[in-house]
Parts: C-alpha cells; sequence; structure tokens
C-alpha cells in the first residue's frame, strides 16, 4: 500500500513539474555544515522524560493501560523532580563521550516539558515545580559544549483537536473535536517558541507519523511547510523523522528505530524504504524501555553498549542510546554508571578510574569523526576510517588471523592499544592480519595505515 502512494507520489510530481518545484529542499550552507558536525559526533544520549516517567511504567503507560487523559492528566499536579540538576546530567552524559543529547519536549501523552504559551498542560502551568527544565537543560548545554536536540510528538493522547489514528484510542478524546488547522496551528507554534527561547538547536526529532499508516486515505501531516518553518527559524537544525520510510524533501537525517540501517529485526522499517545519502541515526535503549519502568533493570552490559557504538559507527552511523530519568529527577544509577564505564572506553581512563591511561590512548578516535570503513560490518566486529587510517575493531574472535577483504595498500599495521606490530599478508582477494596473540578485551582495536 505504502508503496504505491509513495509511487503515486512520484507519477504526479513527474506529470506536474510545478509539484515536483515545491518539494525540492536544497538545504543551506549552515545546514550542511550541521549535518557534518552532527555526524563527526556519532554518539549521543536520549532521554524520554515526561509524566509518564511518574507512573513508571514507560512513555506508552497511558495508552496500554487504557487511562482515560481527564484521568491521567492529574498527575501533573504532583510532579516535583526535587533533584533534578541539569548540571550533573550534562557532566554525566558528557563524561561517555557522547556528543549530544536528545530529550523528549512533548511525548504522546501530551505534556510539554517547557514554559509553553500554547497550552497549560505544561511544567510551569500544571506542575507545583514551575522550572522550565528544557531552558535548565539548554543553557547547561551551552555552558558544557554539548549539542541538544529535541524530540516532539506529531501524535497526541489527550488533545481533542488532533484528529485521531491507530493509537490513544482508549484515551477517551472526544473524536466530533478533531480540528487538524487548529492542531497543527498549535505545533508550529510551539516549535517556533523551542527554536526561540532555547538557543541554538541541534534538531528537531519528530515521532508519530505512523499513527496514520493505516488511514483508509492518506493522512496530510503537511510536513514541507512545518519542516520549512525550522529551517526559517534556526537554518542550522536538522530535521528527521521516526517514520520508518525513505526521507521526505525537508529532511535532514535518517532515522532507524532499534536496528543499524540496513537491518529490520525490530520489524519496523518499512519494506520501500531506503538508505540514504543522508547522516543516519540508529537509536536504542539502554534497558528495554524508552521512559522509566521501574521493573526493568535488564540494563545492556558496558561491553555490549560499546559493541553497539562500533557497528553502529561501522556502519557509518551515529548511535542514540536512550535513559529514562526517574520521576525524581535523577538518572538512573546504573544508566550513569554505564555512562561512566562508556567514558573509560572512549576516553581512555584505566578501568573503574577516571586517571587517563598512561599510553594516552582514547579510543573516541576510533569512532568519533570516522566513516564507515572499507570493510562492512562482519560477525567478528566493525571498521571504522579517519582519513588515511583503517581502524579494524575486533569484538569477537577466537583465532589469531582475521581475513580482511580489502583493495587499499596497508602501509603500517599495528595493535592501537600496545602499538605491537600486526603482520600483514596480501592475498588475491585482501589481506590477512596476523596478530600478536588471540584477541581479547572489550574491543581489539587494529589500526591500519593505509595508501
Ligand atoms: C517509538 C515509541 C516511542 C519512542 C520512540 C523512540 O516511536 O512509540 O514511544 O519515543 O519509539 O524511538
Amino acid at each position: 500500500m505504502k508503496r504505491i502512494l509513495v509511487s503515486a507520489a512520484f507519477a504526479a510530481m513527474a506529470l506536474c513539474p510545478a509539484l515536483a518545484q515545491q518539494t525540492t529542499y536544497v538545504p543551506t550552507p549552515e545546514n550542511i555544515a550541521s549535518r557534518q558536525d552532527f555526524a563527526e559526533r556519532r554518539f549521543g544520549i536520549f532521554l524520554h522524560w515526561g509524566l509518564y516517567s511518574m507512573f513508571a511504567q514507560g512513555e506508552w503507560y497511558m495508552q496500554n493501560a487504557g487511562i482515560p487523559y481527564a484521568e491521567y492528566s492529574k498527575a501533573a499536579s504532583a510532579f516535583y523532580p526535587a533533584n533534578f540538576n541539569a548540571h550533573d546530567w550534562v557532566a554525566a552524559i558528557k563524561a561517555s563521550g557522547a556528543g549530544y543529547i536528545t530529550i523528549t519536549s512533548r511525548h504522546h501523552e501530551g505534556f510539554s516539558m517547557w514554559d509553553t504559551k500554547c497550552s497549560d498542560y505544561d511544567i510551569i502551568d500544571a506542575t507545583p515545580f514551575k522550572r522550565d527544565v528544557l531552558k535548565e537543560l539548554a543553557e547547561e548545554c551551552q555552558k558544557q559544549d554539548i549539542r541538544l536536540h529535541f524530540y516532539y510528538s506529531h501524535l497526541d493522547w489527550g488533545r481533542d483537536d488532533y484528529p485521531m489514528g491507530r493509537t490513544g484510542t482508549q484515551c477517551k478524546k472526544d473524536p466530533t473535536k478533531a480540528d487538524w488547522k487548529h492542531y497543527y496551528k498549535f505545533m508550529n507554534d510551539q516549535l517556533t517558541e523551542l527554536l526561540t527561547n532555547y538557543g541554538p538547536i541541534g534538531a528537531i526529532w519528530f515521532d508519530g507519523w505512523w499513527d496514520h499508516d493505516s488511514d483508509a486515505t492518506p493522512f496530510d501531516w503537511e510536513l514541507p511547510e512545518q519542516y520549512e518553518l525550522i529551517h526559517r527559524l534556526q537554518p542550522a537544525c536538522l530535521v528527521g523523522n521516526n517514520h520508518h520510510m525513505s526521507p521526505n524533501p525537508g529532511e535532514d537525517i535518517q532515522i532507524f528505530e532499534r536496528d543499524l540501517p540496513g537491518e529490520n529485526k525490530a520489524g519496523f522499517v518499512d519494506e520501500a524504504a531506503e538508505i540514504s545519502r543522508l547522516p543516519l541515526e540508529t537509536c536504542e535503549t539502554m534497558n528495554g524501555m524508552w521512559g522509566y519502568k521501574i521493573i526493568d533493570q535488564n540494563y545492556k552490559s558496558a561491553t555490549q553498549l560499546v559493541h553497539y557504538l562500533v557497528n553502529t559507527a561501522g556502519k557509518g552511523a551515529n548511535l542514540l542510546m536512550n535513559i529514562g530519568p526517574q520521576p525524581n529527577g535523577e538518572l538512573p544509577a546504573t544508566a550513569v554508571q554505564r555512562l561512566k564505564e562508556m567514558g573509560e572506553w572512549m576516553n581512555g581512563c584505566e578501568r573503574g578510574t577516571s586517571k587517563v591511561n598512561p599510553s594516552g590512548l582514547a579510543h573516541v578516535e576510533t569512532i568519533r569523526g570516522t566513516v564507515a570503513g572499507d570493510v562492512p560490518v562482519q560477525s567478528w566486529g566493525a571498521t571504522t576510517r579517519c582519513g588515511n587510517r583503517l581502524f579494524v575493531h575486533i569484538l569477537k574472535h577466537d583465532q589469531q588471523e582475521l581475513y580482511l577483504p580489502l583493495n587499499c595498500k596497508v602501509v603500517k599495521a599495528f595493535a592501537f592499544d600496545d602499538k605491537a606490530p600486526v603482520k600483514v599478508t596480501k592475498t588475491p582477494s585482501g589481506v590477512v592480519l596476523t596478530l600478536p596473540a588471540v584477541p581479547t578485551g572489550v574491543d581489539y582495536v587494529v589500526e591500519l595505515e593505509t595508501k
């Protein structure tokens, strides 16, 4: 069905050049530079924080438990995240080696985490906390020099004016009051606030498009005008949309949910979706849920997280790793511990300390600022490249020899950690590396200087 719609759109463009004209998007030089900067950072932290955190059941609780909006929204009057400290959040995230933060400004529940003038259902007007947490975070990100992105839900389970899709059906909205024009203006007014009052915003990360993917007649989200508004307000602000399809005109990054580009293990990717030439980003959860879920202690180990990051970088994509902050305003202790452990690997600290490794090794060099390496991701690991340096990340391999289907000339080869020489033998279809020993550790990196 979706494939037919996409082809129909192309056919219409062929017949009507004016339409094609309208949908042509030419990114500004600031936008291109911002894409480059985004891609070079390679690693970001996603934060899902909202009223849903109070119920501690994940961000879909309202829908999953069938709670009417009128009841659910009462939780706002008790939202008081007393221990929220933007400085500590940003410091912990930065120490992990992450280069940006993406936080939910308003999720499907419809609650705004900033001082919006477009509704009273927000952290200033509806809670006793009365602090604009996005403002505090934005200022701290500026101070600590880390990029800030805002997640923004296109769908809303609470507002009557949002025309209901396939979710939110149990929240007891009044469908007769649906008013798309009114809702669209509300969203654009909110986006204008977010892009006017919070300093430079690296990206707007949309979610919820799929709420109308099963409509009998295609739903028009009027995306081009909305994207145009964003780019007009902040030309360097990137637009991403978690719609699981090929990117639409006006989008600057392509998002993959719980899958590396080219994979579809989670089953979200549309069958017609293609990997574009835009910067790519994969989002994943550190435990199993996006929003805080009290029972979910299923955290990935530090080793697994490093492996995710390496494999994502090996695909030439960014990793956006999620944490669900607690209702008291703290990041869960295990998540903070994982951030620290990732930082130790990234920044080359001795394990368990913040002392910089005497060898001065920082694995961040093998991730940040790299592109996908010459050898596609393999069962043993992945490769990344920075200029003439090719990094071979061996994550799991029980032999001393490793074959690489490599066309370029290798001038020098050594272990990244201790500089031990690695023997390179040419074969008709590539090279065989002979390592000093069977590789051990989280990630045994071999650095190849190539020509
Ligand atoms: C899905 C979920 C949503 C979450 C998002 C993050 O769209 O519905 O709750 O915010 O994934 O990728």
